[in-house]
Protein backbone atom coordinates (compact mmCIF):
# COMPACT_ATOMS: atom_id res chain seq x y z
CA UNK A 1 0.00 0.00 0.00
CA UNK A 2 1.18 3.31 -0.34
CA UNK A 3 1.16 5.03 3.04
CA UNK A 4 1.30 9.08 3.90
CA UNK A 5 2.54 9.40 7.94
CA UNK A 6 2.25 12.85 8.87
CA UNK A 7 4.32 13.65 11.76
CA UNK A 8 8.00 11.96 11.97
CA UNK A 9 8.66 12.54 15.45
CA UNK A 10 8.45 9.39 17.87
CA UNK A 11 5.81 7.41 16.76
CA UNK A 12 5.69 8.81 13.07
CA UNK A 13 9.04 7.94 12.19
CA UNK A 14 9.12 4.91 14.10
CA UNK A 15 5.91 3.66 11.96
CA UNK A 16 7.39 5.17 8.65
CA UNK A 17 10.05 2.47 9.19
CA UNK A 18 8.52 -0.29 9.89
CA UNK A 19 5.91 0.15 7.84
CA UNK A 20 8.73 0.51 4.64
CA UNK A 21 10.02 -2.70 6.20
CA UNK A 22 7.32 -4.16 5.79
CA UNK A 23 7.28 -3.96 2.04
CA UNK A 24 4.83 -0.89 2.29
CA UNK A 25 5.81 2.30 -0.34
CA UNK A 26 6.02 4.87 2.90
CA UNK A 27 6.05 8.64 2.81
CA UNK A 28 6.49 10.65 5.44
CA UNK A 29 5.88 14.14 6.06
CA UNK A 30 6.62 16.67 8.77
CA UNK A 31 6.47 20.65 8.69
CA UNK A 32 10.09 20.51 10.22
CA UNK A 33 13.12 19.74 7.94
CA UNK A 34 15.09 19.02 10.99
CA UNK A 35 12.83 15.63 11.30
CA UNK A 36 13.01 15.74 7.19
CA UNK A 37 16.04 16.21 5.98
CA UNK A 38 17.71 13.22 8.20
CA UNK A 39 15.03 10.72 6.85
CA UNK A 40 15.93 11.32 3.18
CA UNK A 41 19.73 10.94 4.38
CA UNK A 42 19.26 7.49 5.75
CA UNK A 43 19.39 8.49 9.61
CA UNK A 44 16.66 8.61 12.03
CA UNK A 45 15.22 12.17 13.28
CA UNK A 46 15.08 10.91 16.84
CA UNK A 47 16.92 9.05 19.23
CA UNK A 48 15.65 4.99 19.41
CA UNK A 49 17.17 1.79 19.56
CA UNK A 50 17.73 0.10 16.07
CA UNK A 51 15.96 3.17 14.22
CA UNK A 52 18.77 4.51 12.53
CA UNK A 53 18.99 1.05 10.67
CA UNK A 54 15.43 0.58 9.75
CA UNK A 55 15.48 4.17 8.76
CA UNK A 56 18.76 3.22 6.31
CA UNK A 57 17.56 0.22 5.05
CA UNK A 58 14.23 2.00 3.78
CA UNK A 59 15.97 4.96 2.53
CA UNK A 60 17.85 2.75 0.51
CA UNK A 61 15.17 0.31 -0.96
CA UNK A 62 13.79 3.23 -1.91
CA UNK A 63 10.72 2.26 -0.08
CA UNK A 64 10.88 4.93 2.69
CA UNK A 65 10.84 9.17 1.98
CA UNK A 66 10.13 12.10 3.95
CA UNK A 67 9.05 15.28 2.59
CA UNK A 68 7.51 18.29 3.78
CA UNK A 69 4.89 18.38 1.22
CA UNK A 70 1.98 17.21 1.38
CA UNK A 71 1.36 17.17 -1.78
CA UNK A 72 3.80 14.22 -3.02
CA UNK A 73 3.27 12.16 0.29
CA UNK A 74 -0.96 12.21 -1.02
CA UNK A 75 -0.07 10.93 -5.10
CA UNK A 76 -2.11 7.91 -5.52
CA UNK A 77 -1.80 6.97 -1.43
CA UNK A 78 -4.18 4.75 0.01
CA UNK A 79 -4.03 5.72 3.34
CA UNK A 80 -2.69 8.74 5.58
CA UNK A 81 -1.55 8.18 9.90
CA UNK A 82 -1.76 11.30 11.37
CA UNK A 83 1.21 11.04 14.43
CA UNK A 84 1.64 14.64 14.95
CA UNK A 85 2.05 16.17 18.38
CA UNK A 86 -0.83 16.42 21.00
CA UNK A 87 0.18 18.72 23.70
CA UNK A 88 -1.17 19.75 26.70
CA UNK A 89 -2.34 23.29 26.94
CA UNK A 90 -1.34 25.28 30.03
CA UNK A 91 -5.22 24.56 31.28
CA UNK A 92 -4.50 20.67 30.68
CA UNK A 93 -6.48 20.05 27.64
CA UNK A 94 -5.23 18.94 24.46
CA UNK A 95 -4.29 21.10 21.89
CA UNK A 96 -5.28 19.75 18.72
CA UNK A 97 -3.66 22.56 16.80
CA UNK A 98 -1.50 20.09 14.81
CA UNK A 99 -4.48 17.70 14.19
CA UNK A 100 -6.74 20.19 12.34
CA UNK A 101 -3.85 21.23 10.32
CA UNK A 102 -2.42 17.96 9.44
CA UNK A 103 -6.26 16.85 8.23
CA UNK A 104 -6.47 19.86 6.29
CA UNK A 105 -3.11 19.38 4.53
CA UNK A 106 -4.50 16.02 3.73
CA UNK A 107 -7.69 17.42 2.35
CA UNK A 108 -6.24 20.21 0.35
CA UNK A 109 -3.44 18.35 -0.92
CA UNK A 110 -5.63 15.94 -2.12
CA UNK A 111 -7.79 18.03 -4.31
CA UNK A 112 -4.60 18.23 -6.87
CA UNK A 113 -2.79 15.16 -6.59
CA UNK A 114 -3.60 11.59 -8.52
CA UNK A 115 -6.07 9.89 -6.86
CA UNK A 116 -5.55 6.09 -5.37
CA UNK A 117 -6.87 3.85 -8.20
CA UNK A 118 -9.51 2.46 -5.46
CA UNK A 119 -10.92 6.08 -5.42
CA UNK A 120 -11.04 5.92 -1.50
CA UNK A 121 -8.93 7.06 0.96
CA UNK A 122 -8.35 6.68 5.07
CA UNK A 123 -6.99 8.91 6.88
CA UNK A 124 -6.25 7.59 10.43
CA UNK A 125 -5.29 9.42 13.28
CA UNK A 126 -2.55 7.60 15.17
CA UNK A 127 -2.07 10.66 17.76
CA UNK A 128 -3.69 10.18 21.39
CA UNK A 129 -6.72 12.70 21.40
CA UNK A 130 -9.77 13.08 23.51
CA UNK A 131 -12.93 10.89 22.44
CA UNK A 132 -15.15 12.63 20.28
CA UNK A 133 -11.79 14.22 17.91
CA UNK A 134 -12.97 12.16 14.86
CA UNK A 135 -16.46 12.75 14.84
CA UNK A 136 -16.17 16.51 16.18
CA UNK A 137 -12.57 17.62 14.57
CA UNK A 138 -11.74 15.55 11.46
CA UNK A 139 -15.24 15.35 10.35
CA UNK A 140 -15.94 19.00 10.46
CA UNK A 141 -12.46 19.91 8.54
CA UNK A 142 -13.21 16.99 5.62
CA UNK A 143 -16.68 18.51 5.38
CA UNK A 144 -15.07 22.40 4.91
CA UNK A 145 -12.97 20.64 2.50
CA UNK A 146 -14.48 18.01 1.08
CA UNK A 147 -12.89 15.52 -1.44
CA UNK A 148 -12.38 15.87 -5.63
CA UNK A 149 -14.66 14.15 -7.27
CA UNK A 150 -14.01 10.18 -7.54
CA UNK A 151 -12.57 10.09 -4.26
CA UNK A 152 -14.10 9.69 -1.02
CA UNK A 153 -12.86 10.05 2.73
CA UNK A 154 -12.92 7.36 5.50
CA UNK A 155 -11.59 8.32 8.99
CA UNK A 156 -10.54 6.26 11.68
CA UNK A 157 -8.89 6.28 15.25
CA UNK A 158 -5.78 3.45 15.62
CA UNK A 159 -4.22 4.44 19.19
CA UNK A 160 -0.46 3.63 18.88
CA UNK A 161 0.83 1.56 21.85
CA UNK A 162 4.53 1.69 21.15
CA UNK A 163 6.90 3.24 24.69
CA UNK A 164 10.26 5.52 23.84
CA UNK A 165 13.23 3.21 24.04
CA UNK A 166 11.61 -0.11 23.34
CA UNK A 167 9.85 1.70 20.49
CA UNK A 168 10.73 -0.99 17.64
CA UNK A 169 10.14 -4.11 19.74
CA UNK A 170 6.47 -2.36 20.95
CA UNK A 171 5.47 -1.62 17.47
CA UNK A 172 6.07 -5.27 16.01
CA UNK A 173 4.18 -6.68 19.13
CA UNK A 174 1.58 -4.39 20.45
CA UNK A 175 -1.49 -5.19 22.79
CA UNK A 176 -3.67 -5.11 20.42
CA UNK A 177 -3.96 -3.05 16.98
CA UNK A 178 -7.43 -1.51 17.50
CA UNK A 179 -9.38 0.83 14.69
CA UNK A 180 -12.21 2.34 16.09
CA UNK A 181 -14.35 3.80 12.55
CA UNK A 182 -17.53 3.05 11.42
CA UNK A 183 -16.37 2.70 7.59
CA UNK A 184 -15.99 -1.12 6.93
CA UNK A 185 -13.33 0.11 4.46
CA UNK A 186 -11.18 1.94 6.75
CA UNK A 187 -11.22 -1.35 8.77
CA UNK A 188 -10.19 -3.64 5.73
CA UNK A 189 -7.90 -1.03 4.81
CA UNK A 190 -6.16 -1.24 8.06
CA UNK A 191 -6.48 -5.18 8.18
CA UNK A 192 -4.09 -5.33 5.04
CA UNK A 193 -1.64 -2.69 6.41
CA UNK A 194 -0.89 -4.17 9.59
CA UNK A 195 -1.15 -8.15 8.74
CA UNK A 196 2.55 -8.31 8.67
CA UNK A 197 1.79 -8.07 12.39
CA UNK A 198 -0.23 -11.22 12.88
CA UNK A 199 -1.77 -9.78 15.89
CA UNK A 200 -5.94 -9.68 14.81
CA UNK A 201 -7.31 -5.78 14.14
CA UNK A 202 -9.98 -5.55 16.65
CA UNK A 203 -12.81 -3.05 14.72
CA UNK A 204 -14.77 -1.10 17.10
CA UNK A 205 -16.57 1.75 17.55
CA UNK A 206 -14.91 5.07 17.02
CA UNK A 207 -14.97 6.64 20.84
CA UNK A 208 -14.00 3.97 21.91
CA UNK A 209 -10.56 3.63 20.24
CA UNK A 210 -9.86 6.90 21.44
CA UNK A 211 -10.84 6.23 24.95
CA UNK A 212 -8.69 3.65 25.16
CA UNK A 213 -5.61 5.15 24.49
CA UNK A 214 -6.25 7.30 27.76
CA UNK A 215 -7.71 4.29 29.41
CA UNK A 216 -4.23 2.40 29.08
CA UNK A 217 -1.79 5.45 30.16
CA UNK A 218 -4.01 6.17 33.17
CA UNK A 219 -4.17 2.61 34.34
CA UNK A 220 -0.17 3.03 34.33
CA UNK A 221 -0.09 5.74 35.89
CA UNK A 222 -2.25 4.21 38.78
CA UNK A 223 -0.52 1.51 38.85
CA UNK A 224 3.35 3.27 39.29
CA UNK A 225 1.75 5.56 41.93
CA UNK A 226 0.10 2.67 43.53
CA UNK A 227 3.37 1.00 43.69
CA UNK A 228 5.14 3.80 45.14
CA UNK A 229 2.32 4.47 47.34
CA UNK A 230 3.27 1.39 49.10
CA UNK A 231 6.71 1.75 49.49
CA UNK A 232 5.95 5.09 50.61
CA UNK A 233 3.82 3.52 53.74
CA UNK A 234 5.42 0.30 54.63
CA UNK A 235 9.05 1.56 55.17
CA UNK A 236 7.98 2.89 58.35
CA UNK A 237 7.33 -0.59 59.27
CA UNK A 238 11.10 -2.29 58.06
CA UNK A 239 8.54 -3.79 55.22
CA UNK A 240 10.89 -4.00 51.77
CA UNK A 241 7.82 -3.24 49.50
CA UNK A 242 10.04 -4.53 46.53
CA UNK A 243 9.19 -8.13 48.02
CA UNK A 244 5.74 -6.97 49.03
CA UNK A 245 4.75 -6.08 44.98
CA UNK A 246 7.07 -8.84 43.43
CA UNK A 247 4.47 -11.33 45.23
CA UNK A 248 2.00 -8.81 44.83
CA UNK A 249 2.45 -9.35 41.14
CA UNK A 250 2.29 -13.05 41.11
CA UNK A 251 -1.61 -12.97 41.55
CA UNK A 252 -3.07 -12.90 38.31
CA UNK A 253 -6.25 -14.39 39.82
CA UNK A 254 -7.14 -11.04 41.28
CA UNK A 255 -4.13 -8.60 41.42
CA UNK A 256 -2.85 -8.56 37.89
CA UNK A 257 -6.61 -9.39 36.12
CA UNK A 258 -9.15 -8.87 34.57
CA UNK A 259 -10.79 -8.46 37.95
CA UNK A 260 -11.97 -5.38 39.81
CA UNK A 261 -11.87 -4.00 36.39
CA UNK A 262 -15.55 -3.68 35.33
CA UNK A 263 -17.19 -0.09 35.17
CA UNK A 264 -19.96 -0.03 37.37
CA UNK A 265 -21.14 0.76 41.31
CA UNK A 266 -19.11 1.27 44.72
CA UNK A 267 -16.88 -1.09 46.27
CA UNK A 268 -17.95 -2.24 49.56
CA UNK A 269 -17.86 -5.49 51.93
CA UNK A 270 -16.49 -6.30 55.30
CA UNK A 271 -13.19 -6.09 54.26
CA UNK A 272 -11.98 -3.37 51.28
CA UNK A 273 -13.50 -0.15 52.69
CA UNK A 274 -11.97 -1.17 56.51
CA UNK A 275 -8.50 -2.34 55.43
CA UNK A 276 -8.17 1.03 53.10
CA UNK A 277 -9.66 3.35 56.41
CA UNK A 278 -6.35 1.67 57.91
CA UNK A 279 -3.86 1.62 55.23
CA UNK A 280 -4.57 5.40 55.24
CA UNK A 281 -4.73 5.47 59.22
CA UNK A 282 -1.13 3.94 59.32
CA UNK A 283 -0.30 7.08 56.82
CA UNK A 284 -1.45 9.93 59.36
CA UNK A 285 0.31 8.14 61.89
CA UNK A 286 3.68 8.56 60.30
CA UNK A 287 2.54 11.81 58.92
CA UNK A 288 2.86 9.74 55.56
CA UNK A 289 0.21 11.26 52.38
CA UNK A 290 -1.30 8.43 50.20
CA UNK A 291 -3.35 11.04 47.58
CA UNK A 292 -4.11 8.07 45.71
CA UNK A 293 -5.41 5.99 48.10
CA UNK A 294 -7.32 8.99 49.93
CA UNK A 295 -8.77 9.81 46.61
CA UNK A 296 -9.68 5.85 46.11
CA UNK A 297 -12.15 6.39 49.17
CA UNK A 298 -13.21 9.79 47.89
CA UNK A 299 -14.13 8.60 44.27
CA UNK A 300 -16.12 5.54 46.13
CA UNK A 301 -17.67 7.64 47.90
CA UNK A 302 -18.24 9.94 44.95
CA UNK A 303 -20.07 6.62 42.76
CA UNK A 304 -22.51 6.63 45.60
CA UNK A 305 -23.23 10.22 45.06
CA UNK A 306 -23.17 9.87 41.52
CA UNK A 307 -26.15 7.75 41.65
CA UNK A 308 -28.11 9.90 43.88
CA UNK A 309 -27.83 13.09 41.91
CA UNK A 310 -29.04 10.78 39.26
CA UNK A 311 -32.36 9.77 41.02
CA UNK A 312 -33.07 13.28 42.25
CA UNK A 313 -32.50 14.91 38.66
CA UNK A 314 -35.39 12.44 37.08
CA UNK A 315 -38.77 12.38 38.09
CA UNK A 316 -41.03 10.22 40.65
CA UNK A 317 -40.95 9.41 44.31
CA UNK A 318 -41.33 5.43 44.51
CA UNK A 319 -38.37 3.25 43.97
CA UNK A 320 -37.65 -0.56 43.85
CA UNK A 321 -34.24 -1.44 44.70
CA UNK A 322 -33.05 -4.76 43.17
CA UNK A 323 -30.68 -6.39 44.98
CA UNK A 324 -29.33 -4.93 48.59
CA UNK A 325 -25.77 -7.40 49.55
CA UNK A 326 -22.62 -5.51 48.51
CA UNK A 327 -22.12 -8.51 46.00
CA UNK A 328 -23.99 -11.37 44.31
CA UNK A 329 -24.71 -14.82 46.76
CA UNK A 330 -23.82 -13.19 49.91
CA UNK A 331 -26.42 -11.91 52.70
CA UNK A 332 -23.41 -9.54 54.12
CA UNK A 333 -24.87 -6.40 54.07
CA UNK A 334 -21.67 -4.65 56.17
CA UNK A 335 -20.83 -1.63 54.37
CA UNK A 336 -22.76 -1.99 51.18
CA UNK A 337 -22.88 0.92 49.17
CA UNK A 338 -26.58 -0.41 47.88
CA UNK A 339 -27.30 -0.03 51.90
CA UNK A 340 -25.57 3.44 51.89
CA UNK A 341 -27.65 4.78 48.27
CA UNK A 342 -30.75 3.20 49.98
CA UNK A 343 -30.06 5.07 53.44
CA UNK A 344 -29.58 8.31 51.48
CA UNK A 345 -32.65 7.65 49.40
CA UNK A 346 -34.92 7.04 52.28
CA UNK A 347 -33.67 9.99 53.88
CA UNK A 348 -34.62 12.22 51.19
CA UNK A 349 -37.96 11.16 51.27
CA UNK A 350 -37.97 8.32 48.88
CA UNK A 351 -40.30 5.56 48.84
CA UNK A 352 -38.07 2.48 48.35
CA UNK A 353 -38.85 -1.16 48.25
CA UNK A 354 -35.89 -3.67 47.82
CA UNK A 355 -35.85 -7.10 47.06
CA UNK A 356 -32.94 -10.10 47.51
CA UNK A 357 -32.83 -13.00 46.44
CA UNK A 358 -30.40 -14.00 49.48
CA UNK A 359 -31.17 -10.86 52.01
CA UNK A 360 -33.71 -12.44 54.72
CA UNK A 361 -33.69 -10.02 57.78
CA UNK A 362 -35.35 -12.68 59.88
CA UNK A 363 -31.87 -14.52 59.68
CA UNK A 364 -29.81 -11.55 59.96
CA UNK A 365 -27.14 -12.10 63.17
CA UNK A 366 -24.37 -10.51 64.65
CA UNK A 367 -22.68 -8.16 62.58
CA UNK A 368 -24.94 -7.93 59.68
CA UNK A 369 -27.92 -7.66 62.31
CA UNK A 370 -25.92 -5.17 63.99
CA UNK A 371 -25.00 -3.35 60.77
CA UNK A 372 -28.50 -3.35 59.69
CA UNK A 373 -30.02 -2.42 62.86
CA UNK A 374 -27.61 1.14 62.82
CA UNK A 375 -28.04 1.49 58.87
CA UNK A 376 -31.03 0.88 57.97
CA UNK A 377 -33.36 0.01 60.92
CA UNK A 378 -36.75 0.20 58.81
CA UNK A 379 -35.25 -2.47 56.74
CA UNK A 380 -37.69 -4.84 57.79
CA UNK A 381 -40.68 -2.37 56.68
CA UNK A 382 -39.20 -2.29 53.20
CA UNK A 383 -37.67 -5.50 52.10
CA UNK A 384 -39.56 -8.02 50.08
CA UNK A 385 -38.77 -11.60 48.68
CA UNK A 386 -41.03 -10.86 45.93
CA UNK A 387 -39.37 -8.49 43.07
CA UNK A 388 -42.86 -8.84 41.72
CA UNK A 389 -43.71 -6.28 44.53
CA UNK A 390 -41.14 -4.69 44.77
CA UNK A 391 -41.33 -3.53 41.21
CA UNK A 392 -45.25 -2.52 41.57
CA UNK A 393 -45.80 1.35 41.23
CA UNK A 394 -42.28 1.79 41.12
CA UNK A 395 -40.89 4.96 38.56
CA UNK A 396 -37.38 3.59 38.81
CA UNK A 397 -35.66 0.63 39.37
CA UNK A 398 -31.56 0.13 40.37
CA UNK A 399 -30.61 -2.49 39.66
CA UNK A 400 -27.95 -5.17 40.79
CA UNK A 401 -29.74 -7.89 41.26
CA UNK A 402 -29.14 -10.76 37.92
CA UNK A 403 -30.89 -13.11 39.50
CA UNK A 404 -33.88 -14.79 37.26
CA UNK A 405 -36.79 -13.83 39.30
CA UNK A 406 -35.19 -10.37 39.73
CA UNK A 407 -34.36 -9.80 35.97
CA UNK A 408 -37.92 -11.91 34.91
CA UNK A 409 -40.21 -9.46 36.83
CA UNK A 410 -38.30 -6.42 35.69
CA UNK A 411 -38.72 -7.56 32.07
CA UNK A 412 -42.31 -7.85 32.90
CA UNK A 413 -43.14 -4.65 34.49
CA UNK A 414 -40.26 -2.42 33.52
CA UNK A 415 -40.68 1.29 35.59
CA UNK A 416 -40.41 4.29 33.18
CA UNK A 417 -36.66 4.57 34.56
CA UNK A 418 -34.15 1.72 34.79
CA UNK A 419 -30.62 2.29 36.26
CA UNK A 420 -28.36 -0.83 36.27
CA UNK A 421 -25.64 -0.67 38.86
CA UNK A 422 -23.50 -3.73 37.45
CA UNK A 423 -23.90 -3.90 33.40
CA UNK A 424 -24.19 -7.41 33.03
CA UNK A 425 -28.09 -7.65 33.08
CA UNK A 426 -28.52 -8.77 29.61
CA UNK A 427 -29.31 -7.36 26.22
CA UNK A 428 -32.85 -7.15 26.63
CA UNK A 429 -32.62 -5.38 30.28
CA UNK A 430 -30.88 -2.86 28.03
CA UNK A 431 -33.15 -2.38 25.31
CA UNK A 432 -36.03 -1.43 28.35
CA UNK A 433 -36.57 2.40 27.57
CA UNK A 434 -35.83 4.47 29.79
CA UNK A 435 -32.62 1.94 30.50
CA UNK A 436 -29.65 3.78 31.92
CA UNK A 437 -26.33 2.22 32.83
CA UNK A 438 -24.46 3.85 35.51
CA UNK A 439 -21.27 4.56 33.86
CA UNK A 440 -22.11 3.19 29.91
N1 LIG B 1 5.99 9.27 22.24
C1 LIG B 1 5.37 8.15 22.57
O1 LIG B 1 5.93 7.24 23.19
C2 LIG B 1 3.95 7.96 22.17
C3 LIG B 1 3.37 6.67 22.22
C4 LIG B 1 2.06 6.49 21.80
C5 LIG B 1 1.33 7.58 21.37
N2 LIG B 1 1.88 8.82 21.36
C6 LIG B 1 1.09 9.93 20.84
O2 LIG B 1 1.43 10.09 19.48
C7 LIG B 1 1.43 11.47 19.11
C8 LIG B 1 2.79 11.88 18.59
O3 LIG B 1 3.74 11.73 19.64
P1 LIG B 1 5.29 11.93 19.37
O4 LIG B 1 5.96 11.66 20.67
O5 LIG B 1 5.71 11.15 18.18
O6 LIG B 1 5.33 13.50 19.02
P2 LIG B 1 6.56 14.37 18.57
O7 LIG B 1 6.39 15.72 19.18
O8 LIG B 1 7.85 13.64 18.78
O9 LIG B 1 6.35 14.51 16.99
C9 LIG B 1 5.29 15.19 16.39
C10 LIG B 1 5.74 15.66 15.02
O10 LIG B 1 4.61 16.16 14.32
C11 LIG B 1 5.09 17.19 13.47
N3 LIG B 1 3.96 17.98 12.94
C12 LIG B 1 3.19 18.93 13.56
N4 LIG B 1 2.25 19.38 12.72
C13 LIG B 1 2.39 18.73 11.55
C14 LIG B 1 1.71 18.75 10.29
N5 LIG B 1 0.65 19.55 10.07
N6 LIG B 1 2.14 17.94 9.33
C15 LIG B 1 3.17 17.14 9.53
N7 LIG B 1 3.87 17.05 10.68
C16 LIG B 1 3.49 17.85 11.69
C17 LIG B 1 6.06 17.96 14.37
O11 LIG B 1 6.93 18.77 13.62
C18 LIG B 1 6.78 16.78 15.05
O12 LIG B 1 7.93 16.37 14.34
C19 LIG B 1 0.97 12.22 20.37
O13 LIG B 1 -0.42 12.35 20.32
C20 LIG B 1 1.34 11.28 21.48
O14 LIG B 1 0.53 11.48 22.64
C21 LIG B 1 3.18 9.03 21.73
Amino acid sequence: MKVAVFGLGYVGSVTAACLAAAGHDVWGVDVDTAKVDPITQGHSPVVEPGLDELVAEGATSGRLHATTDPRIALERADVSLICVGTPSTPAGSTDLTYIKRAVRDIAEAAQTVVRPASGFHSIVVRSTVPPGTVDEIVEKVLADVPPPEGLTFGTAMCPEFLREGSGLADFYAPPFVVVGTRNPKVGTALTDLFSFLGTEVEVVDVRTAEALKYACNAFHATKVSFANEMGRIFRHFGVDSREVMKIFVQDTSLNISPYYLKPGFAFGGSCLPKDLRSVLHLARMNDTELPLLAGTLATNERSVRDVVDRVIAGPGREIALLGLSFKHATDDLRESPNVELAERLIGKGYNLRIYDAIVNPTRLVGANLRHVQSKLPHLQRVLTDDPTAALAGADLAIVSATDTAAINALLEAPPARTIDLIGRLGADVEALPGYEGVGW
